[in-house]
C-alpha cells in the first residue's frame, strides 16, 4: 500500500522559538518517518505582513536552515517554495471565480481582521483561496495544521467540491490534521511563548542567550515550585523525575534554573551545532530548496493542464 501523503506550508516569519517547536515544526518533521509529503514556505502569504525585500529573503534562507537543522530529509518530503510554482497563485484565480464573497466573509482571518477595524487588503480577504490552491495542486490525504488554521483546511475541502460538482471529478477532498494541543508553552513571562511578546527561548539559541532567557523567568510559585520554570522544563523531563527533584529543590530558584539551562543546552546544542554546518554552505542550501521546487513544479502543472483541460481553455 503507497504511504499516505501531507502537506504543510510554513509563513517565512523570523526566528522560530521552543514554543513553535514543540507546538508545529516537530510534529512536521516526525510525519516524515509514516507518509510521503510537502512542505512548502508559504513566502507569497507572507507578503500581507512582510515587504522588506531584504528581510524576506533573509527569512527564506532561515527557514530552509531551520527545517534541515531539525532532521527534515529532502528525500522524505518535498521541501519547495510556494513562489517557485506559479500554479499556485493560477489556481487561485479559477477558484476566486467560483466562490462568492459572503463565503469569503465568514472566514476567521477577515472577521478577526475586520474587528480590528483593519484596513483589508484584498490578498488578505482572498488568503483562503490561496491557501485552497496550496493544497489541492498536491492531493494531500491530510494537512497538519494548529487549530487556528481548520477552516482555512474546511475551505479548502468546500472548494475542492466546488469544482468538482462543476467541472467533474479533479480534486481529493483533504482532511486537516489538527496538530495535538502541546499544551501551550509559555513564554519567560507567563505568558505564552510568542515572538509577538517578546518572552521566547529561541530554538537555536546560543548557551548565553539560553542562560539570560531562563534567569528572566518570571518565579512566581506555589510552595515553592516556580511553576514558569517547570512548565518549561517538562518538556525535557519527565514529570515524575522532575517532581521530586523540585519538592528537592523547593524554593532554591537558582538551582532549579541552572538545571533547566544544562537541560536546554543538551538539547539545543546538537541542533544549534548543525544549523551552524548547513549555513557554511547556503548555496547548497538554496539548491536544495531549488531541486524540492523542481519536483513540486511537474507534480502543479499536471495537475494544472488537467484543471485546464476541465474548464475547456485547452484548445490546443
Ligand atoms: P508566534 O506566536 O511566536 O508568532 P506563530 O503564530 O508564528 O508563533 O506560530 C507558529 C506555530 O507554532 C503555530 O502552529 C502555533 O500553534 C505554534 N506555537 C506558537 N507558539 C506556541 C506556544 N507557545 N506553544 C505551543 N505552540 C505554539
Ligand atoms: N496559513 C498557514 C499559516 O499561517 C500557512 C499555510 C499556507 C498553509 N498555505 C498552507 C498551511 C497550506 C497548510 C497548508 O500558518
Amino acid at each position: 500500500m503507497s504511504k499516505k501523503i501531507f502537506l504543510s506550508g510554513v509563513q517565512p516569519s523570523g526566528k522560530p522559538h521552543i514554543g513553535n517547536y514543540f507546538g508545529a515544526m516537530k510534529q512536521f518533521v516526525d510525519l516524515q518517518n509514516e507518509h510521503d509529503g510537502y512542505v512548502f514556505i508559504a513566502d507569497y502569504h507572507a507578503l500581507h505582513s512582510l515587504r522588506n525585500p531584504k528581510e524576506m529573503s533573509e527569512n527564506i534562507k532561515n527557514v530552509v536552515l531551520d527545517y534541515l537543522a531539525l532532521g527534515l530529509d529532502p528525500q522524505k518530503v518535498t521541501f519547495f517554495k510556494q513562489s517557485d510554482i506559479s500554479e499556485h497563485t493560477e489556481l487561485a484565480w479559477i477558484f476566486e471565480t467560483i466562490t462568492t464573497m459572503p463565503y469569503l466573509m465568514r472566514a476567521h482571518a477577515f472577521k478577526d481582521a475586520q474587528a480590528r477595524n483593519k484596513e483589508i487588503d484584498v490578498g488578505t480577504f482572498n488568503y483562503p483561496m490561496l491557501m485552497a490552491a496550496d493544497i489541492l495542486l498536491y492531493s494531500p490525504d491530510v494537512v497538519p495544521v494548529g487549530a487556528d488554521q481548520k477552516q482555512h483546511v474546511e475551505i479548502a475541502r468546500d472548494t475542492a467540491e466546488k469544482f468538482n460538482n462543476t467541472f467533474g471529478e479533479t480534486f481529493k477532498l483533504p482532511e486537516a490534521m489538527i496538530i495535538k494541543d502541546v499544551a501551550i508553552i509559555p513564554g519567560t513571562d507567563g505568558r505564552k511563548m510568542s515572538k509577538s511578546y517578546n518572552n521566547t527561548i529561541p530554538l537555536f539559541a546560543e548557551y548565553e542567550e539560553i542562560k539570560k532567557c531562563v534567569m528572566s523567568i518570571v518565579t512566581d510559585s506555589s510552595g515553592g515550585i516556580p511553576k514558569n520554570v517547570y512548565a518549561i522544563h517538562k518538556l525535557f523531563r519527565s514529570e515524575d523525575e522532575l517532581k521530586k527533584i523540585y519538592e528537592e529543590k523547593a524554593g532554591k530558584y537558582k538551582e532549579l534554573k541552572e538545571m533547566l539551562i544544562d537541560d536546554l543546552e543538551k538539547f539545543i546544542a546538537p541542533l544549534r551545532e548543525r544549523r551552524k554546518e548547513f549555513a557554511k554552505d547556503i548555496p547548497k542550501v538554496l539548491a536544495i530548496l531549488k531541486a524540492g521546487s523542481e519536483k513540486a513544479k511537474k507534480v502543479a502543472s499536471a495537475k494544472m493542464n488537467e484543471v485546464r483541460e476541465k474548464i475547456g481553455v485547452q484548445v490546443y
